[in-house]
C-alpha cells in the first residue's frame, strides 16, 4: 500500500492507494466520530456488494443512501435529499460522510459535508479511474445549477482518500476510457512523463490494467500542485484545467452523452489546435500527439453537436471573466493559463476539430 500526504491550509490528509487502503479507512473511522452516512453509487452497490459489505460495518452507527449517479443528479435536489436525511436522522457535528463512487458522487458528498452544520468530516473512496487520479483529491466540490456545470460549490478538503483498485475491475468500458482523459492531461503538464503516461494509457485502454504506479504518479502531481495553490489563487492549479473549458462545452452540448474524460480528451485536442493557431507550439507537436493518442476511439456524434451551442456553454464556464472565454493553453515553455480567446477563434477551432473527426 502507498501513502501520500496532501498538505493544505486548513488540514493535511492522507491518500492511501492499493491493498489494505480500506483497512486504513477502517482505522481512520475508528477515531472520534458519531454517525456515518455512506453515499453509494447505485451501480457500485449492485456490482461490488462484497467489497461494500466489508466497508460499511467499519462504524457502529452507520447508514447508507444509494444514489443514481449522473450529471443530472449532481443537483441541488440530491443535496437537499442528503441534508434532509442527515437532519431527520439527527446527524451531529461529529458525523461523517463517505462517498463510495465516481467523480459526480465525490463532488456531491464533499459539497454536502462542507455545508451541513457548517462542515462535517468527509472521506472519499473513489471507484472510477477518473475520480481516483483527479477528483477525489484536492477539495473541489460542486453541483450543476441553472444548466451550468459545477456552478455552485466549495473548496472543502476530505479527511482521507482511499483508493482500492479492485473497484476498477467492474467498470464498464466507457468509464475506463473516461479515466484516460485526465491522464492525458498529466502527460502534457509534465513533459518528462509524457512517455510514461502514454504507455500506461495504452495498457489501460488495451487491457484495462491500471497500475498503482500511474495512480500514485498522477496523485503526486496533483497533490504537489494543490499543496502550492489550494484555491486556484496563484494560477498554478489552473494548469489542471487544461482542456476543461472545451470539455464542459462538449459535455453540456451533448446533454452528458459524452463522458467527462472523453470530453477532456477532445478539449485537450482543441486547446492544442488553438495553441498552434497562436504560434505557441509547432504543428509537429499536434501531429505527434494525434499519432500517439490516435488509438483512443472517436465518438462520431460529436460532429453533430452544434458549435455555437458548445461555445454558449463554454461562455458560462466559471474560469472566464469580463465576458471573455479564458483558456489554458500549451506553449513550448509550458502550460499557460488565463489566455483570453476571441469567440471567432474558438468557433474556427471547434469546426477544425470536427473536420478532423469527419
Ligand atoms: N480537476 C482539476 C482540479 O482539481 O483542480
Amino acid at each position: 500500500m502507498h501513502k501520500l500526504l496532501v498538505k493544505t491550509t486548513l488540514k493535511n490528509y492522507n491518500v492511501y492507494v492499493g491493498d489494505n487502503s480500506l483497512e486504513e479507512f477502517r482505522k481512520n473511522l475508528s477515531a472520534n466520530h458519531s454517525k456515518v452516512l455512506f453515499l453509494i453509487d447505485k451501480n457500485v452497490f449492485k456490482k461490488c456488494l462484497k467489497i461494500i459489505n466489508k466497508i460499511l460495518p467499519a462504524s457502529k452507527d452507520y447508514h447508507h443512501i444509494i444514489i443514481e449517479c449522473s450529471e443530472k443528479n449532481k443537483s441541488i435536489k440530491t443535496v437537499e435529499k442528503v441534508c434532509k436525511y442527515l437532519s431527520n436522522n439527527k446527524f451531529d457535528r461529529k458525523s461523517v460522510l463517505v462517498s463510495i463512487g465516481g467523480g459526480v458522487l465525490g463532488d456531491v458528498t464533499g459539497f454536502c459535508a462542507s455545508i451541513y452544520m457548517r462542515g462535517i468530516k468527509c472521506y472519499q473512496i473513489p471507484t472510477t479511474i477518473l475520480s481516483a487520479v483527479d477528483g477525489s483529491v484536492g477539495g473541489k466540490t460542486g453541483i450543476n445549477f441553472n444548466g451550468i456545470k459545477n456552478l455552485i460549490g466549495t473548496f472543502y478538503q476530505p479527511d482521507g482518500v482511499f483508493v482500492e483498485t479492485e473497484f476498477f475491475k467492474t467498470l464498464p468500458r466507457r468509464e475506463v476510457i473516461s479515466g484516460i482523459g485526465e491522464l492525458v492531461k498529466y502527460a502534457l503538464i509534465i513533459p518528462k512523463l509524457y512517455n510514461f503516461f502514454l504507455e500506461e494509457i495504452k495498457k489501460i485502454y488495451l487491457n484495462r490494467e491500471v497500475s498503482i504506479e500511474v495512480i500514485i504518479t498522477s496523485l503526486k502531481i496533483k497533490s504537489e500542485i494543490v499543496n502550492k495553490d489550494e484555491k486556484e489563487e496563484t494560477g498554478l492549479r489552473k494548469i489542471l484545467n487544461l482542456g476543461h473549458t472545451f470539455a464542459h462545452g462538449f459535455e453540456s452540448a451533448s446533454d452528458y452523452k459524452l463522458t467527462h474524460g472523453k470530453a477532456v480528451f477532445y478539449g485537450i485536442i482543441c486547446a492544442l489546435l488553438i495553441s498552434e493557431r497562436l504560434g505557441l507550439i509547432d504543428n509537429k507537436i499536434i501531429t505527434q500527439f494525434l499519432n500517439d493518442f490516435g488509438f483512443i476511439n472517436r465518438e462520431k456524434f460529436v460532429n453533430q453537436l452544434d458549435t455555437q451551442k458548445i461555445i454558449n456553454f463554454m461562455k458560462s464556464d466559471k474560469k472566464n471573466f469580463n465576458g471573455t472565454i479564458n483558456l489554458v493553453l500549451v506553449s513550448k515553455s509550458g502550460i499557460l493559463t488565463d489566455i483570453p480567446i476571441k469567440e471567432k477563434a474558438v468557433f474556427t477551432t471547434i469546426e477544425k476539430f470536427k473536420k478532423m473527426f469527419g
